[in-house]
């Protein structure tokens, strides 16, 4: 009796603790988790989300998702669903309960504190409905670093559409890969021209252009320069990109404008053209950088050395040299003298309706192409 009496009277008290214990850690949890949400504007952006509810425009649909929604989708964020990783993080595939699937891009630590105008920019990313973007779906809130949930785009990248195994055969051809670019070229357009200020890529490369089933161009992570730097001493530390396509201009200044993005799609334009690597391997030298070599080219008057045998076999004369000198005009050094997307993307559309029926404009004014191309 008294043995039952003792063990109630030390392990009752015992008992309350843990459960004492339990219950503030539990509450701790929470208070971190709003606490990471307002600190990463969530209260910004709900707002402007009910703001924009009802409107004609609508939300798309964006949602903020919570922490546990995501981990369910994800597994844990299980190894085995690991889409990818870059320089930012790791992108996963999720299933949300709905049964949309969706890849979940969880960034690295930064040392950066995020700010309203992260949610300010998930807000404008969100509002995006372009068939060559990725669509931005939500973004979870409650945790250190956002997460941001997009679309699942199904077919890999262009850069393994390029340089992977599977690689392009005979019946794809150079039509599909002209296709792409002007696709990409149109998405970069759109973002540059639909909002003020522009909304830049920052990170142009064929690893951020997915393609779908139907070999349909998506361009992803728009705004990994989404934390745009206002203040100089900010600036210096926030030069990202990936070496290759870096502007070099950018590099100089580390101001990024939208003629940087030109500078990068040059590069992919050149990746396309002679499916080499942006920075490749070539024998017992290190890695070469293809802007640099194919400049060289130019300058020598061997630059059809360098492009794929396919691409030669397939492209007439006088357009290979019609988009040579599109890549080195988004290749100047100065940023000012470089084209910009909108002129890319028409231009592309030209080659690419050329290369289709070359009789329909053998003779064709390049005036009048320009004003038909206006018209639409
Ligand atoms: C948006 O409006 C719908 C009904 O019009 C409502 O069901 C939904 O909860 C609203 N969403 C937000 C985020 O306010
Ligand atoms: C990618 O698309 C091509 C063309 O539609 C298709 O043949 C191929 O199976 C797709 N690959 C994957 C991994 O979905
Ligand atoms: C840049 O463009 C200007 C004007 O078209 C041209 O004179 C210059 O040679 C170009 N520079 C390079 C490096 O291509």
């Amino acid at each position: 009796m008294s043995c039952s009496g003792v063990s109630v009277g030390v392990f009752l008290p015992l008992f309350m603790c843990f459960w004492l214990y339990l219950g503030l850690q539990k509450r701790k949890l929470i208070r971190t988790k709003q606490m990471f949400f307002e600190l990463n504007g969530g209260l910004f952006l709900q707002q402007q989300i009910s703001n924009y509810n009802g409107t004609s425009t609508g939300t798309g649909g964006f949602k903020i998702f919570s922490k546990e929604e995501l981990e369910k989708a994800t597994s844990n964020f299980a190894a085995d669903r690991i889409l990818g990783r870059g320089g930012h993080g790791i992108v996963y595939k999720g299933d949300l309960e709905d049964k949309t699937v969706v890849a979940i891009k969880k960034s690295k630590m930064t040392e950066e504190v995020p700010t309203k105008e992260f949610a300010r920019e998930m807000f404008i990313l969100s509002q995006i409905n372009h068939k060559n973007v990725v669509k931005l779906l939500g973004c979870c809130l409650e945790v250190e670093v956002p997460m941001l949930v997009y679309e699942f785009v199904s077919n890999g990248t262009l850069y393994q559409y390029i340089h992977g195994s599977r690689g392009l055969d005979s019946d794809t051809g150079f039509h599909t890969c002209l296709r792409i670019a002007v696709e990409s070229a149109e998405a970069l357009a759109y973002m540059h021209s639909s909002a003020s200020p522009p909304i830049l890529h920052g990170d142009v490369k064929t690893a951020n252009i997915l393609l779908d089933d139907k070999l349909t161009a998506k361009v992803s992570d728009f705004g990994a320069s989404k934390l745009a730097p206002t203040d100089e001493a900010q600036m210096a530390t926030l030069v990202q990109g990936t070496c290759g396509y870096l502007d070099p201009e950018y590099l100089m200044t580390c101001r990024l404008t939208d003629k940087s993005d030109v500078y990068s799609f040059g590069v992919v334009l050149l990746e396309l053209l002679t499916r080499k690597k942006a920075l490749y391997f070539d024998g017992p030298e290190e890695d070469r950088s293809l802007v640099l070599c194919f400049m060289m080219a130019v300058k020598v008057g061997q630059h059809q050395d360098l492009l794929d045998s396919q691409v030669r076999d397939e492209m007439r004369i006088e357009a290979l040299e019609e988009i040579t000198h599109l890549v080195m005009r988004c290749l100047n050094m100065s940023g000012e003298e470089r084209p910009t997307m909108k002129e890319v993307a028409e231009r592309l559309e030209m080659l690419r309706r050329y290369h289709h029926h070359p009789w329909a404009q053998a003779d064709a004014n390049p005036e009048e192409e320009q004003s038909l191309l206006a018209m639409e």
